[in-house]
């Protein structure tokens, strides 16, 4: 589907804001990354759903053998930093065709910001069911419902929506959370192994005010115990 008829792939195929390289940008960047496992057996591989430009692909290029970048956003890809070890496929993971289901094996998967936007998102945990070994893992991060930073995050989704003339928000939201994909990877033999939260402070705000401000909410940030509070939650997940 062209970018004109898809609005969320329009969307991610936009150049990063300034906002994204700010201090709270960066922090929940490294956060996220530090979820990443790196107790990785050697020649292991890896996919990174949903990687956009690739912030976290070079991260798992470091640790992973191979690593295949999957995507709808082309344009978005192509401003990716060449890495040897880096495959980059342009493919709507909410419509894999048959043909793919078979064609990956992976030892870990990576879906930060995806599951919340796939329309069918039951469809991709059984293509993950074929693509993931047995033992090998899944590390899904979203967007905690009902945080100010998802409330806020939409709101200026919707304006800029509003002010560029989209007919529809460019981001579709489905309505789940971490609590309603985990049964949906259970039944596909991704059983839960591990659960929680990151970044407390509402990140989509705070990107936006002065730095000196950002600084002060990191430090807090860390300062507090954040699990079950975060503005993003995650779940660890291993194929049965
Ligand atoms: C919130 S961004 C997260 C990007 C990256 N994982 C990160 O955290 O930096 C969501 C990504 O998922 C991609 N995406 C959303 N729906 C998709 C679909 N149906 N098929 C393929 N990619 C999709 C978008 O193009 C975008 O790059």
């Amino acid at each position: 589907m062209s970018d004109a008829r898809n609005p969320v792939k329009a969307f991610f195929n936009k150049p990063i804001r300034p906002s994204a390289s700010s201090p709270i940008s960066r922090y929940t960047h490294a956060q996220i990354a530090s979820l990443i496992p790196d107790d990785v057996q050697e020649r292991a591989i890896a996919v990174d759903l949903g990687c956009n430009d690739g912030r976290y692909t070079s991260i798992l290029a470091e640790r992973f053998e191979i690593v295949y970048g999957l995507d709808f956003a082309q344009a978005a890809m192509r401003r990716m930093p060449k890495q040897r070890n880096i495959r980059l496929i342009a493919v709507d993971l909410n419509t894999i065709p048959q043909h793919m289901w078979l064609s990956l094996k992976v030892d870990f998967a990576l879906a930060v910001g995806l599951f919340e936007m796939l329309p069918n998102p039951d469809r991709l945990c059984r293509v993950l069911e074929e693509w993931i070994v047995p033992r090998g893992r899944l590390l899904v991060v979203m967007p905690k419902p009902g945080t100010l930073h998802l409330r806020a995050l939409r709101a200026m989704f919707a304006l800029r929506a509003a002010a560029t003339g989209f007919e529809q928000p460019p981001l579709y939201h489905n309505g789940h959370s971490l609590a309603t994909v985990t049964p949906m990877l259970a039944s596909c033999r991704l059983d839960l192994a591990e659960a929680g939260a990151c970044v407390g402070v509402p990140a989509s705000v705070f990107s936006r005010l002065p730095r000196l401000i950002q600084a002060l909410a990191i430090r807090f940030d860390q300062s507090r115990e954040k699990s079950g509070s975060g503005c993003y939650e995650f779940g660890l997940y291993i194929r049965q």
